[in-house]
């Protein structure tokens, strides 16, 4: 594994196994500096797995070949606080150098956070528990950012609003941004570049040519979900339905 100071990731011949079951075969993933990149994929198809190596959660095997930025930070599903720690000191956990309250104060105010700096998370929204763990990642000035499913357990209209959010902050920072999602709605609306993993590879990768801000009104969002549904197995008459 190579760590590097600028935004690319690459990634060669990564193998995961867990006892007889392979869950990434040989996989090969390549991330423009700066890209946003939504990653697709069935239940069980080894998103998390891969994230968790992006993320050096999990030791990469020794034969893959990984280069990757030597910042990097992690969203998951859950918001992951301390409830014993107030916000802003949520944030700064583990932060190195100095100043780290004022720089946890001003990622919570890039988040709009402003006024729960001393709250306690027992305190927040769900919305609000997540927009934490999103300036968590943020004052760590990452130059890669991994979300995985960071917005699958919030309600619908707070899920608009986050995604604003984190557009937002992709555009102020510009990190290399893969999000992993199980929603072909928001793949489609966030990122620039839609890969499907299955059968432990990148099996599909497609390019998002449509400008933002991106609605379901456009025809050409509708054509790019319908791909991305049948990419993912799904059957005609669900994606009629669903449309
Ligand atoms: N630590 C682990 N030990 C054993 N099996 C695991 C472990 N982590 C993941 N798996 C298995 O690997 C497969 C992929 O899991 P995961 O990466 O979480 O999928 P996804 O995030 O796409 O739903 C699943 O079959 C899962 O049961
Ligand atoms: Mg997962």
């Amino acid at each position: 594994m190579t760590q590097t100071n600028d935004r690319t990731v690459s990634v060669r011949g990564l193998t995961r196994r867990f006892g007889s079951n392979t869950v990434l075969h040989g996989l090969d993933l390549e991330l423009e500096p700066g890209s946003f990149v939504a990653l697709l994929g069935r239940s069980g198809s080894g998103k998390t797995t891969l994230l968790r190596t992006l993320a050096g959660l999990d030791a990469a095997p020794a034969d893959a070949e990984l280069r990757l930025p030597d910042a990097v930070a992690v969203v998951f599903q859950e918001p992951r606080l301390l409830p014993w720690k107030r916000v802003w000191n949520n944030v700064a956990l583990g932060l190195p150098g100095s100043g780290v309250k004022g720089r946890a104060e001003r990622a919570l105010g890039e988040v709009g956070l402003a006024k729960h700096h001393e709250a306690w998370p027992a305190t927040l929204s769900g919305g609000e528990a997540q927009r934490v763990a999103l300036a968590r990642a943020l004052v760590r000035e990452p130059r890669l950012l991994l979300l995985d499913e960071p917005f699958a357990a919030l309600d619908a209209l707070t899920r608009i609003r986050m995604h604003a959010l984190v557009l937002d902050l992709w555009r102020a920072h510009g990190p290399t941004t893969l999000i992993v999602t199980h929603d072909v709605d928001e793949a489609v609306l966030l990122a620039d570049r839609v890969l499907v993993l299955d059968a432990g590879r990148i099996a599909a990768d497609i390019k998002v040519d449509i400008p933002r801000p991106r609605g379901h009104g456009d025809a050409r969002f509708a054509a790019l979900r319908r791909r991305l549904l049948s990419e993912l197995g799904v059957e005609a008459e669900v994606i009629r339905e669903a449309a």
